[in-house]
């Protein structure tokens, strides 16, 4: 989950390539500022006591029938992705407004505004920032929504133990040797070229939609538990969902995340591995699943079965 209280506040006021390093000067890539060092350069929040992200054990997961599900407001609109940016840190998806989400047991309506992504380096070393069973996937998207009466000032709601909520998604490899697919991803990487550089950004034109880039994701299944933003300056403020199916992404597109985008200029590093490390372990809430009722019905068949 991207940073985006002061530093963003300031970036507006200064544009520069260098901006957010020179707000606050974390990076994921040397052991100055990496994520070892937060709790120092940002003492307040990052060496807090709920902070993201978690491995997730499903077998500790406790089942929480008001995690129902989700309405999504404009996922399947082809007109509702904005501007697409190298932040220096990450590649970030701004929203048109309108797009929102309700229910999961959210107290709110909460606007959606960017979603962004964490990646290791190729498909070959992940670099999701939740795991599930210890296991790491080789992206996250987050999906950064805030509670609607906030009226998108995000000073207001960082300040907020669930002012934030954050939808995320982990991107599994693709079976078989198939290229360039879902389409949609193929369409959103082919962007990487124009923002090469830090700072860079560009429009993106009507075509895709959240939907188009979550397919054959089950979103009644997640996982839910209280955290925070994972980069400085680590707010308490958030609200999290990590789905429990993964997007499947082929081989090529995934790889093509952690070939293209500089931090800064063309001669600065490329942006790899740029996921924070686990914090301790959070109270973790989950939906029913189905699977889990199937499979104690089969032992209860059995268990009859064995009786007779
Ligand atoms: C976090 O750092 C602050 C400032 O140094 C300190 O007051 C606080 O006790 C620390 N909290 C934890 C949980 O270590
Ligand atoms: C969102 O949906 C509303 C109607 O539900 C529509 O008026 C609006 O144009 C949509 N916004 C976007 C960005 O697609
Ligand atoms: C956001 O809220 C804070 C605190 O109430 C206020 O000081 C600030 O002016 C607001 N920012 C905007 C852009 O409205
Ligand atoms: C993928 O390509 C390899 C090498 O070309 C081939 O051996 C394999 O059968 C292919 N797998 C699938 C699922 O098509
Ligand atoms: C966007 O969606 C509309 C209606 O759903 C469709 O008519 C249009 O062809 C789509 N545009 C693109 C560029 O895919
Ligand atoms: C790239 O940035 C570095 C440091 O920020 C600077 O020293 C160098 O001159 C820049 N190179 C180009 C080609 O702009
Ligand atoms: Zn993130």
């Amino acid at each position: 989950m991207k940073w985006i209280g002061a530093v963003l506040a300031v970036c507006v006021l200064v544009p520069s390539a260098h901006c957010a390093s020179d707000a606050i000067p974390w990076c994921y890539h040397l052991p100055t500022c990496n994520d070892v060092t937060w709790p120092t350069i940002a003492t307040k929040f990052c060496n807090g006591s709920r902070q993201s992200p978690i491995d997730i054990v499903s077998a500790s997961a406790h089942i929480d029938s008001k995690l129902t599900a989700f309405t999504f407001y404009n996922f399947s609109s082809n007109t509702s992705l904005k501007k697409i940016e190298n932040t220096g840190k990450t590649v970030k998806v701004t929203f048109n407004s309108g797009v929102k989400i309700s229910g999961g047991d959210l107290s709110e309506v909460y606007d959606s505004l960017q979603f962004h992504l964490h990646w290791g380096n190729g498909f070959s070393v992940p670099g999701s920032e939740h795991t599930v069973n210890g296991k790491r996937y080789p992206m996250e998207l987050h999906i950064v929504n805030i509670k609607s009466s906030y009226n998108g000032n995000t000073t207001q709601a960082v300040a907020d133990s669930t002012g934030l909520a954050a939808l995320g998604f982990l991107i599994e490899e693709m079976e078989g040797n198939a290229t360039g697919q879902p389409a949609s991803w193929f369409t959103l990487s082919s962007y990487l070229s124009s923002i090469s550089n830090g700072g860079e950004s560009v429009s993106v034109k009507a075509g895709i939609s959240l939907d188009d880039l979550l397919p054959g994701v089950d979103r009644t299944k997640y996982f839910r538990y209280l955290g925070s933003l994972t980069t400085p300056s680590c707010n308490e403020a958030v609200v999290w969902t990590v789905f429990k199916e993964t997007v499947k992404v082929s081989r090529d597109v995934i790889n093509m995340f952690s070939k293209i985008t500089h931090i800064s200029n063309s001669t600065s590093p490329i942006i790899i591995n740029n996921y924070r490390n686990l914090q301790p372990a959070q109270r973790v809430t989950t939906t029913s699943s189905t699977s889990k009722t199937c499979a104690s019905l089969g032992l209860l068949a059995l268990s009859l079965l064995l009786r007779t």
